[in-house]
């Protein structure tokens, strides 16, 4: 049965490039990954677009396609990826770095690898102080540097024969940065690029750029970046898809996948300590009490939006949150998360939940900058352009429209982006009223 008029949505025709500003832990494990699967050499464990069904129809109809057959995806096979990265080794020696894949996936894809070579980043050490970058772009002002990334996209795009491209941020989490009035409008930000304005961090250099060019953009990390005005105004004005922000992994996908259960249950909460120790770069930069700020702002928020304390009070009303990350190196990137949680039920009395996963961050990470890669290539085909609030579903801080607040809980945002395929695709979508027996 379709009911309704399907979204015009141009094929996936030709090379999609994929960008990625950042060629470390999460870069190369992705990258590695879609190489491995082409060959046939592994699977794409984690990911809706490859894996995912979608039911259509009453359960009656028992229509349950692929995601990928129902929806025009590029497929794995189209993908061509360049990268920025302030520190030049190329792919294959980073991966070895960053030590996620061990070396029977390495080698076998070797040359591939050897081959994907960073370009000179926008990288400024006001930001990310942990970081001492050699393979650096200079120029004389921030709106030089930006111009540049135009001139790294526009080569990209020529020597690569791409049709479409996109750009998803796997760089190292910025500094704090509160918004200013530099922030606001388009016309400020330019100047404010111009003059070098210390509100302007490179990872809006890289989305100003993005944007510029056409290109959709998705934040991976919890930088400001394009969570502000002027760069949302420029997306819509330009037709160009953004998402953002900070990549939905470990202990705050957990977070998302407990917390809307003990809600559905009106089950009670006092407190919740999470804590991580973890071994990696992207630790060693969250060690910067700077840095970790960040973080911990886009880990905070979920459990406030989720519980709605305000409706909840007996419930929710004095729920004690805190979050932790210890850089600990003999660790790497198989990071180790505990979470305690105070939890009350039937006449307050109390329970407690525990626990702890034995995580790989970037195993985690790989599938959904794929995932992100495509829904944002598919958006812009379907001519979607501004925040793509149906792609809450992979970040722990949605970016939304202004007058909204974002969507936490994980179920909910899987409807939503389940729905968004529906409705692109012309298909009724899924209320999961249980009434088809009765009528
Ligand atoms: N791994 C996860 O599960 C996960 C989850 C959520 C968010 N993230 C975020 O994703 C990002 C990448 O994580 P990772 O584990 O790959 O970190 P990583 O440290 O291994 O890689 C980040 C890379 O970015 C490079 N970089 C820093 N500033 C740059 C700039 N201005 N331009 C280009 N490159 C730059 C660094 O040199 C480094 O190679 C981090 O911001 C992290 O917080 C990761």
């Amino acid at each position: 049965m379709t009911a309704r008029k399907a979204r015009t949505i141009a094929p996936a025709e030709g090379r999609l490039g994929v960008l990625l500003p950042g060629l470390g832990a999460v870069a190369t494990t992705f990258v590695a990954g879609v190489e491995l699967v082409r060959r046939g050499l592994g699977k794409p464990i984690g990911s809706l677009t490859q894996l995912g069904h979608i039911r259509l129809g009453p359960r009656t109809e028992g229509r349950q396609p692929r995601i990928h057959e129902f929806v025009p995806l590029a497929t794995l096979d189209q993908l061509t990826f360049g990268a920025w990265d302030p520190i030049p080794d190329d792919a294959y020696e980073s991966a070895r770095q960053a030590g996620v894949l061990e070396a029977r996936d390495l080698e076998p894809i070797a040359d591939f690898l050897h081959a994907l070579q960073p370009m000179p980043a926008v990288f400024d050490p006001q930001y990310v102080s942990r970081i001492q970058g050699t393979n650096v772009r200079r120029a004389r002002t921030k709106r030089d540097l930006a111009e540049g990334l135009r001139d790294d996209i526009r080569r990209f795009r020529a020597e690569h024969d791409c049709h479409r491209m996109v750009m998803i941020w796997c760089a190292s989490t910025e500094a704090y940065l509160q918004p200013t009035p530099a922030h606001q409008t388009l016309a400020a930000f330019e100047k404010a690029m111009e003059e070098s304005d210390p509100a302007i961090a490179p990872s809006m250099l890289y989305a100003w750029a993005s944007i510029m060019e056409g290109v959709p953009f998705a934040n991976g990390a919890p930088n400001l970046t394009v969570d502000i005005p002027a760069l949302q105004q420029l997306a819509r004005d330009r037709a160009v898809p953004i998402a953002g922000k900070d990549f939905k992994t470990g202990q705050t996908l957990m977070k998302t996948i407990i917390a809307p259960g003990l809600k559905a249950r009106m089950l009670g909460l006092r407190g919740w300590f999470s804590t991580n120790i973890l071994g990696n770069r992207d630790g060693a930069v969250l060690d910067d009490p700077a840095n970790f700020r960040t973080k911990e702002e886009s880990k905070l928020g979920v459990l406030e939006y989720i519980l709605q304390p305000g409706l909840h009070r007996d419930l929710y009303g004095e729920v004690y949150h805190k979050v932790r990350i210890n850089y600990y190196p003999p660790r790497g990137d198989n990071k180790e998360g505990w979470d305690n949680l105070d939890i009350f039920g039937w006449l307050g009395y109390a329970m407690q939940i525990k626990v702890d996963f034995l995580c790989r961050d970037s195993i985690l990470a790989a599938p959904i900058v794929l995932d992100l890669a495509l829904f944002l290539d598919l958006a812009q085909r379907a001519h979607l352009g501004g925040v793509q609030e149906w792609l809450s579903f992979y970040f722990k801080s949605p970016m939304t429209a202004p007058e909204l607040y974002p969507e936490h809980d994980l179920f909910i945002q899987q409807m939503k982006l389940k729905n968004t395929l529906r409705h692109l695709m012309g298909e009724e979508q899924i209320t999961h009223l249980g009434l088809e027996y009765y009528e």
